[in-house]
């Protein structure tokens, strides 16, 4: 893959060697073009070295060449790290004086910025606005680490350690000759949640169900990768879904939650500012009427104690019904099993109607299908109940299929 490594001029300017370094174990060809600010912290022969390519700062350094074209135009992906607040606000304004965002305008791949800078210089609203507006074009902005900063200080504004920049970057192109994966989810907030969640009947039992949360997670790992920036609501995921969420490509926000009322406040927190809810997860309908303190005993000679059971709230329905934000789409899922009433289809509509969501993703479960496997098939409704999209295959591309309908009704 031909990449572009762009550097910023910030004290974290010395992770770039490291960062050129493993792109070039990995096979790449990598072109360094740092900015004036940069070469105060790096030399350019370390760059090109490393590299294996001349570095040069400005447009005139070749200019029957007219590099910035040649250079954007033919690379896969572009990495700027690290991204200073001053670098992220000149590619804002558009500016073109130096070869580095001449070249960011002339290049149509994928482009990933690493910010690096001060925590009050990273919360500023004049930078927060310039992410948000670099994210809305399609740029990949990747949250910085949290971490020791330059002087004795912590907090939130460290580069990514060079390994994780790698990753993140590497995983909107895929290998050679795939397509890119499309960033229609760039600059968006989606909360997904997944799971089942567990009702209290005692301290030490509970009504649960058998999801493993992978639908809801393959939906969040897709909907990062496409751009989004996630927040996952997990209901007692199974572990290696759990460890899945940690080992994936991009990162997701993770709220762990175990009953419904958990469940339901994480859910309408994190979706006050988001675009999109997928409530995945499968939610107990009724939940026990109370949970004493203590572990229910097993009187000999006495039969079980009934347990009374209310009604939970209907998250889906409400957050159809409220709309935590305007403009939000709300899509939900619904699991059925064929029965003398009606088909799995006809209840699914049944469902999409009664819930008022914008989209249900119906599929059929039991007999080995949906819980716990690694393939699913599914039906798309919309909130009226008509058939607005088939998907069979694994979970990430039932997940796709859903992330293609859902960006449809995004405004
Ligand atoms: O009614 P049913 O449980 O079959 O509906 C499934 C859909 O509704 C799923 O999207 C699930 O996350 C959601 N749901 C909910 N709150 C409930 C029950 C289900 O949000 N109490």
């Amino acid at each position: 893959m031909r990449i572009l490594l762009g550097v910023s001029g910030g004290i974290a300017a010395y992770k770039a060697v490291l960062l050129l370094r493993l792109l070039r174990e990995q096979g790449h060809a990598v072109r360094v073009i740092p900015t004036r600010a940069a070469l105060e912290f790096v030399g350019a022969p370390t760059f090109e070295a490393l590299s294996g390519e001349p570095v040069s700062t400005e447009v005139f350094d070749d200019v029957p060449g007219v590099q910035h074209v040649a250079l954007g135009k033919g690379a896969d992906l572009v990495i700027v790290a690290p991204a200073t607040a001053d670098f992220m606000a000149r590619a804002v304004l558009g500016l073109a004086d130096d070869l580095l965002t001449t070249t960011l305008l002339a290049a149509r791949c994928p482009v990933v910025f690493a910010p690096a800078m001060h925590t009050e210089m990273w919360d500023h609203p004049a930078t927060r606005a310039n992410v948000a507006t670099l994210r809305e074009r399609g740029v990949h902005v990747i949250e910085p680490a949290a971490g020791r900063l330059t002087g004795t200080d912590t907090g939130p504004g460290r580069l990514p350690e060079p390994e994780d920049i790698a990753r993140e970057a590497l995983s909107l192109v895929g290998p050679v000759g795939t397509p890119p994966q499309p960033q229609d989810l760039a600059g968006r907030h989606v909360v997904v949640s997944a799971g089942g969640t567990r009702e209290l009947i005692d301290p030490v039992r509970f009504i649960g169900n058998r999801s493993s949360g992978r639908q809801g997670v393959a939906l969040a790992q897709a909907a990062a990768a496409r751009g989004a920036h996630v927040t996952l609501v997990a209901a007692n995921l199974a572990q290696d879904v759990t460890d899945q969420v940690r080992t994936g490509e991009r990162p997701c926000a993770v709220v762990q939650v175990e009953s419904t009322a958990e469940l339901r406040d994480a859910v309408r927190a994190a979706g006050a500012d988001a675009d999109v809810v997928v409530m995945a997860a499968a939610v107990a309908d009724f939940r026990p009427a109370a949970t004493p303190d203590a572990k229910i005993k097993k009187v000999p000679g006495q039969g079980p104690a009934p347990i009374e059971l209310v009604e939970n709230p209907d998250i889906l329905a409400e957050l159809a019904r409220v709309r935590l934000r305007s403009g939000q789409v709300v899509v939900g899922f619904a699991a059925e099993t064929g029965d003398a009433s009606g088909t799995v289809l006809e209840h699914g509509r049944a469902k999409a109607r009664r819930k008022g969501a914008d989209l249900i993703a119906v599929n059929a479960v039991g007999s080995g299908r949906g819980f716990g496997t690694d393939s699913n098939e599914v039906t798309v409704l919309d909130g009226a109940g008509d058939v607005v999209g088939q998907a069979a295959g694994s979970k990430r591309e039932v997940a796709d299929a859903l992330w293609d309908a859902v960006v449809k009704l995004l405004p």
